[in-house]
């Protein structure tokens, strides 16, 4: 676009700019957005999340080409759609697979934000509306997990929405709202149908774009935790910072390669992953006369189910689920570390890091199992873990000796 500035290509494009500023645009975001040259292998799962939304897009699209959202089809609409519909199983398996590639993908992008203290000033808002387009990913992701109508939609849905009655006073009425009826019923199904194909979808497009219309203002954080504007050349240009494009463009290819092999590998040889990804309850017609043995939600949310299974009242067990995801919209402030990488941080912040991984990973595998009082003891201390990650940090980050941080950025 740089170089078309002869002959009937380049007349064209300025005829464009000066009505749309189309170069502008390319510059600002691409060509001319100087990116810190340190980025290692957890900068490709943001690039990855914007692959993963363009797939359920556009596989979603295609779902609704023969999807019926109507209790009495939904189910016999899905089975049409693998059996019968011209490569509907691929279509139906990128876009099962694709939910959980999703959560993998933004749990690791969300880990390396956590790694590099990138929610510190001035990137607040970027982990901010991060962590918004996370509970509407969330949202997303249960509604679409109750359409295909099967024991565990239909089930999952009820135990969910039950979870707002706890709430004094409104939670009975909020609970009817929400279904539209008694129970989970068609009407249910039809209102999460259209906020799933089109209310949710239009935000999560729209928050990622107000996502990265933030992490541009300020400019991205790198593995050091080390402001690359500080340090510029005469023409301005900051001296760790390299252009987005060719550069990263070229590395992402790279990141996405790898990525849909894997994609691929599950998608033709483990679509249901063990159970993991698409559960076998789900595989038989909802039925709201037989109650499954163990109603437990898709891997991706068993981290808060443990949370609000720990706790024996149903309303403390709501709370500290909702507290849960409170605490992380709080970490930009709860962090008082002088430095922001992991890198030059202390071994307290290291160790909790660590102790606060393998809760989060423990209880996501706790709620996957029956529950002995073994493991509910365990779910318990996990739960204390978690929370203590976050109310202990503004003083593990201000005690502790951290390491001095580079001028300029390292490898
Ligand atoms: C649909 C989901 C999401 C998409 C498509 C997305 C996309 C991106 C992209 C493309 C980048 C720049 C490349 C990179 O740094 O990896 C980025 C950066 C960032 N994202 Fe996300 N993101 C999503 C969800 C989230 C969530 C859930 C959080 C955290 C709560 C988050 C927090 C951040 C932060 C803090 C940065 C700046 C990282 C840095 O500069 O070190 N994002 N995001």
């Amino acid at each position: 676009m740089a170089n078309s500035n002869n002959g009937v290509l380049g007349s064209l494009m300025a005829w464009v700019d000066e009505r749309l500023p189309v170069t502008d645009f390319y510059k600002h975001h691409l060509s001319e957005y100087y990116a810190p040259k340190n980025f290692n292998f957890w900068y490709f799962f943001g690039s990855l999340a914007m692959l993963v939304l363009v797939n359920q897009l556009l596989s979603g699209i295609w779902l609704t080409m023969h999807y019926k959202p109507d209790a009495t089809q939904a189910f016999q609409s899905v089975e049409y759609i693998m059996r019968d519909v011209p490569w509907g199983w691929l279509i139906r398996y990128m876009h099962s697979t694709g939910a959980s590639a999703f959560f993998i993908v933004v749990y690791l992008h969300m880990f390396r934000g956590l790694m590099y203290g990138s929610y510190r000033k001035p990137r607040e808002l970027v982990w901010l509306i991060g962590m918004v387009i996370y509970l509407v990913l969330m949202a997303e992701a249960f509604m679409g997990y109750v359409l295909p109508w099967g024991q565990m939609s239909y089930w999952g849905a009820q135990v969910i929405i039950n979870l707002f009655g706890a709430i004094p006073v409104v939670g009975d009425d909020l609970t009817m709202w929400i279904r539209g009826d008694y129970l989970v019923s068609d009407a249910t199904l039809n209102r999460f149908f259209a906020l799933h194909v089109v209310a949710m979808p239009i935000l999560l497009l729209g928050l990622v774009v107000i996502h990265l219309a933030a992490l541009h203002t300020v400019g991205s954080n790198n593995p050091d935790g080390i402001e690359i504007k500080a340090k510029k050349d005469e023409n301005g240009k900051p001296l760790d910072g390299i252009p987005f494009h060719p550069y990263y463009s070229v590395k992402d290819i790279l990141g996405v390669a790898v990525f849909l092999i894997f994609f691929a590998g599950i998608i033709f040889y483990a679509p249901a992953l063990g159970g993991l990804f698409l559960e076998h309850d789900n595989f038989v017609p909802a039925n709201p006369l037989v109650t499954p043995i163990h109603i437990k939600p898709v891997w991706y949310f068993t981290p808060f189910y443990a949370i609000l299974k720990a706790v024996p009242s149903k309303l403390g067990g709501v709370i500290a689920m909702g507290a849960a995801i409170v605490m992380l919209f709080l970490v930009p402030w709860l962090d008082r570390s002088p430095v922001k990488s992991i890198r030059y941080k202390g071994i307290l912040s290291k160790i909790a890091l660590a102790i606060f991984t393998v809760s989060f990973v423990t209880l996501g595998w706790l709620a996957m199992q029956a529950g002995s009082e073994t493991q509910t003891l365990v779910a318990r201390i996990c739960t204390v873990l978690y929370f203590l990650f976050f109310l202990l940090m503004p003083i593990y980050t201000s005690i502790e000796k951290t390491k001095p941080v580079p001028e300029r950025v390292t490898k």
